[in-house]
């Protein structure tokens, strides 16, 4: 009689001892090449929503961008009827990458494959092959449309699944509802741009960097340059039981009492709300969103290898902005908030430097705000990170008999 197999993650848990201790997380999961690959399986494809984009940033038909869901390319396209949908991108006859590029519009024409020149419509059907005279004969068009992920917005947030077993959207963000509904308001949002970099760290870190309130004022210089400090706030983890997320939602020193250490401290202004208070958001597993200072900004987190991870940095502003604030956001939003901007600037060192070192085997340790066990947590608090981790192990598999 064969031997019933188990799916290759449950080995790989197997293989990669973790601690018994829920705030210890081995280095081997920022250096296995094999977890790497059943990740992308287990988390990526597994029963979550993922982040793939807002509304604003393909708002006429025919506009669409592309991302990766874990290890699958995608096409996030408004087509003709105005509807969004999330294409995968590789053509159904060999495979070819249909679009390549971050954006554009195919309103006329569709896709067309560069191989042999199949054509999609913005829905994804096949339209169009060449030469088709000797293919078999049972050869219909219908059978060869571009696989599509499940799709729901949220005040136009795209979010995606590629599993069935996904719960409804709402139910899967639950309380992270609130903050979205703080930073995106009514939807109507208008793109301004954005910034793709890699980050040469496992995508692991840099979505616990997120969870991280401990961090902030110890690496981020920028913070000490303009002192503005943190007043109190508090990190949420909705759904911690299932999902994972995070909400920190932080208050901050006024701009009018911050000491002005720059001559000219304009970059730092707050035009459109009153006060510093933001809010920071991890949608687990990989999207982030968060409206620090004036800046509204979502980030998307793509996994390319073990240690390379990319980065886009998607900046937005309300369309009901006056001129000056809609100018004051888009220099702000990279100038502060961007990959090379004054305050995020730093993340990418320690990040890099944390994935350097991961080959020493050990275990990184999780200590701040510990001694609690649930959220809420202090907004300087490293502790809501335990929970990105657990979410983590569930859908990995990785025996967690600690909690
Ligand atoms: S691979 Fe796309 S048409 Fe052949
Ligand atoms: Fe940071």
């Amino acid at each position: 009689m064969a031997e019933s197999v188990e799916p290759p993650r449950f080995d790989l848990a197997r293989r990669i001892r973790w601690p018994q201790e829920d705030n210890k997380i081995p280095r081997e999961i920022f250096t296995d090449p094999d977890l790497f690959r059943a990740e992308m399986d287990g988390v990526f494809t597994g029963p979550v929503w993922v982040l793939v984009g807002h509304e604003s940033e393909i708002p006429k038909p025919g506009d669409y961008k592309t991302i990766s869901m874990g290890a699958a390319p995608v096409i996030v396209i408004r087509g003709a009827n105005a509807r969004v949908s999330v294409l995968v991108n590789a053509c159904a006859h060999r495979g070819t990458r249909l679009v390549e590029g971050p954006s554009g519009n195919v309103l006329r024409g569709g896709f067309r494959c560069i191989y042999h020149m199949w054509t999609y419509d913005t829905d994804g059907r096949l339209i169009a092959v060449s030469l088709p005279e000797d293919f078999p004969q049972e050869f219909r068009k219908e059978d060869y449309g571009l696989p599509r992920a499940r799709v729901d917005t949220y005040r136009g947030a795209i979010f995606a699944t590629l599993n069935d077993d996904a719960p409804p959207l709402l139910e899967y963000l639950a309380e992270l509802t609130g903050g979205l509904d703080k930073v995106l308001e009514d939807g109507a949002l208008e793109f301004l741009g954005s910034i793709r970099v890699i980050f040469r760290a496992n995508w692991k870190l840099y979505v616990e960097n997120i969870y991280d309130g401990y961090h902030v004022t110890a690496l981020h210089t920028g913070f000490q340059v303009v002192r503005l400090r943190s007043h109190g706030g508090e990190r949420l983890v909705p759904n911690y039981e299932r999902n994972g997320h995070l909400w920190g939602r932080s208050r901050s020193t006024p701009v009018n009492q911050l000491t002005p250490a720059l001559r000219d401290m304009s970059l730092f202004d707050t035009r459109t709300k009153p006060t510093t208070d933001h809010n920071m958001m991890v949608v687990f597993p990989s999207g982030v969103v968060t409206d620090y200072f004036d800046t509204i900004q979502m980030r998307y987190v793509i996994p390319l290898e073990l240690d390379r991870t990319q980065i886009e940095f998607a900046f937005f502003g309300r369309q009901h902005d006056p001129e000056e604030a809609r100018l004051h956001r888009v220099r702000q939003g990279p100038e502060v908030l961007g990959p090379a901007g004054a305050i995020t600037l730093e993340d990418a060192a320690a990040l890099e430097r944390v994935q350097l070192s991961a080959t020493a085997r050990g275990e990184n340790v999780v200590l701040k705000g510990t001694p609690k066990r649930f959220p809420p947590y202090r907004h300087v608090d490293e502790a809501p990170i335990r929970h990105f981790y657990q979410a983590y192990r569930r859908l990995m598999g990785f025996h967690s008999d600690d909690h």
